[in-house]
């Protein structure tokens, strides 16, 4: 039960459905009984403990018996990229034999539905429905394929107020049962018409990946524009303003930055990728935004570390000491979550790390990822150099503590934005560089960065050069 199975189980509670979440780490579901929520993800805790106190809501271990009134077994196990891009299957088979293995010993008089929300490759449902058939169940088991739209830190309300709900089937019945399951969450039939949208198990689990593909290349779109406005001296927000105007493009997922990152988009556009050429259409233009945007990533560690020879210039004029300090704000992939997987954060890390060693001295703050970071470096026992990282949590004391000489704004957190105390902090420094990687800094006009000693580099404005040869 990750965080599309959590927030999947506790909406389907909070509209009034009677849920059951299963996990195999005990750990998990010990915590989930005592209110521990293992994600931070706005809202949810609020409902968990509303449905688990009404009993519509309750956490297990995936042993236990479960009774044969249940209808609706929903998967959503994980599907991480294998090492050719694809993506590996080994969980969602595993809960599909389960599945099989349970309902064989159910009555035969009723119908039961296994609902795929995972993510999952062309073709799934159709496997899931030849396993079934090969058990003899096709009369009494049916799939649904219902792929998940929701964006971490906001999925509750994606949850509750969806653009749309895709529902894949081959048969009414499905088709039904999928619409008893929604139709709570609309307020009325004609809401429910509107936002169900039927088609095919396959259709389905391609709109899924056609949603983030799009997205991907949408904002590798925007980035590329960043780059040609540094070039021509073009308004960036001007740019992004005068094309969201129009209703055809919106502005939506048009906000530039250091690159997609998360457990979504670099994974669903790597399968995408793999299984369009596995049936012979390759997504061509797709590789190309996925190119751009790993270049991308190193295009902006390689800025940085110029930043970084620069400013290690100067304060072997000034100090006589070259060891430069960075303060790097924002750990998560984006902000409203604690998730750093494929985080450019940590790609900035690395980079700084494995170029400068302990030429410098990195300061880290997140609001919520924090104890991630250090789950990370734990977990991959990463080289050495990355114990030397101060984790932070304490915004005010990152920027006390640190003694920086550079601050990399690397997440779009609203509280970095017009923060007072490291306005003040930078105002006071002779020498500072400010790396904003999503635009999002307002400074005050008291504020200047006008020499080779204090420089702000920003998406479409000296980013990607560095200001002054000195
Ligand atoms: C994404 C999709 O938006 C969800 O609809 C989908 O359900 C989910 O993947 C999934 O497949 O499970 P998520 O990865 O949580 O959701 O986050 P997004 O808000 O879409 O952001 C993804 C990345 O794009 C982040 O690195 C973010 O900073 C970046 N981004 C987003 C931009 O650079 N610019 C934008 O305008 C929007």
């Amino acid at each position: 039960m990750g965080y599309v199975g959590l927030v999947a189980g506790t909406c389907y509670a909070h509209v009034g459905h009677e849920v059951k979440c299963l996990d195999s780490e005990q750990s998990k579901i010990k915590d989930l009984n005592n209110g521990i929520i293992p994600i931070y993800e706005t809202g949810l805790k609020e409902l968990v403990l509303n449905a688990v106190s009404e009993r519509k809501l309750s956490f297990a271990h995936n042993n236990i018996a479960i009774s044969s009134d249940t209808d609706l077994f929903v998967i959503a196990v994980g599907t991480p990229s294998g090492a050719n891009g694809s993506a590996y299957m080994g969980f969602v088979h595993s809960v599909v034999s389960d599945v099989i293995k349970r309902v064989s010993a159910f009555p035969s008089n009723k119908s039961y539905y296994i609902l795929v929300k995972s993510t999952v490759p062309i073709g799934t449902a159709k496997y899931i429905r030849d396993r079934i058939a090969d058990n003899s169940l096709s009369n009494k088991l049916h799939v649904i394929s219902n792929p998940e739209f929701l964006r971490e830190g906001r999925a509750v309300k994606d949850f509750l107020e969806p653009d749309r709900v895709v529902i894949g089937t081959d048969n009414k019945a499905a088709n039904d049962m999928a619409y008893r399951l929604y139709s709570p969450i609309f307020k009325d039939s004609s809401e429910c018409e509107n936002k169900i949208f039927y088609t095919s198990n396959v259709t389905a689990e391609l709109i899924k990946y056609f949603t983030n593909g799009y997205l991907s290349y949408r904002i590798s779109f925007i980035n590329q524009a960043a780059d040609l406005c540094e070039n021509v001296d073009a308004s960036l927000s001007d740019l992004m303003c005068g094309l969201g105007m129009d209703s055809r493009i919106g502005s939506s997922y048009l906000s530039p930055g250091p690159g997609f990152g998360g457990s979504c988009f670099p994974k669903d556009t790597r399968e995408l990728m793999y299984s369009s050429s596995a049936n012979s259409s390759p997504m061509t233009l797709l590789q190309h935004a996925v190119n751009y945007n790993e270049d991308r990533k190193l295009k902006i560690a390689h800025s940085i570390l110029r930043g970084v020879q620069q400013m290690a210039g100067i304060k072997k004029e000034e100090y006589g000491n070259k060891k430069v300090n960075i303060l790097l704000l924002g750990i998560a992939f984006k902000e409203e979550t604690d998730d750093i997987r494929e985080s450019v954060s940590l790609s900035i890390i690395d980079r700084l790390l494995s170029v400068c060693g302990d030429s410098v001295s990195i300061t880290a703050h997140d609001p919520k990822a924090c104890e991630n970071l250090k789950s990370y470096i734990d977990a991959n026992s990463r080289d050495q150099s990355w114990l030397s990282i101060l984790i932070e949590k304490d915004m005010e004391k990152s920027i006390q503590n640190s003694d920086y000489d550079i601050v990399i704004v690397a997440t779009r957190w609203s509280n970095f934005i017009g923060n007072s105390f490291l306005e003040k902090s930078i105002k006071d420094k002779k020498s500072v560089f400010v790396y904003d990687l999503h635009n999002i800094m307002r400074f005050p006009e008291d504020i200047i960065f006008d020499s080779y000693k204090r420089q702000l580099f920003s998406l479409g404005k000296n980013l990607l050069k560095i200001w002054g040869n000195k």
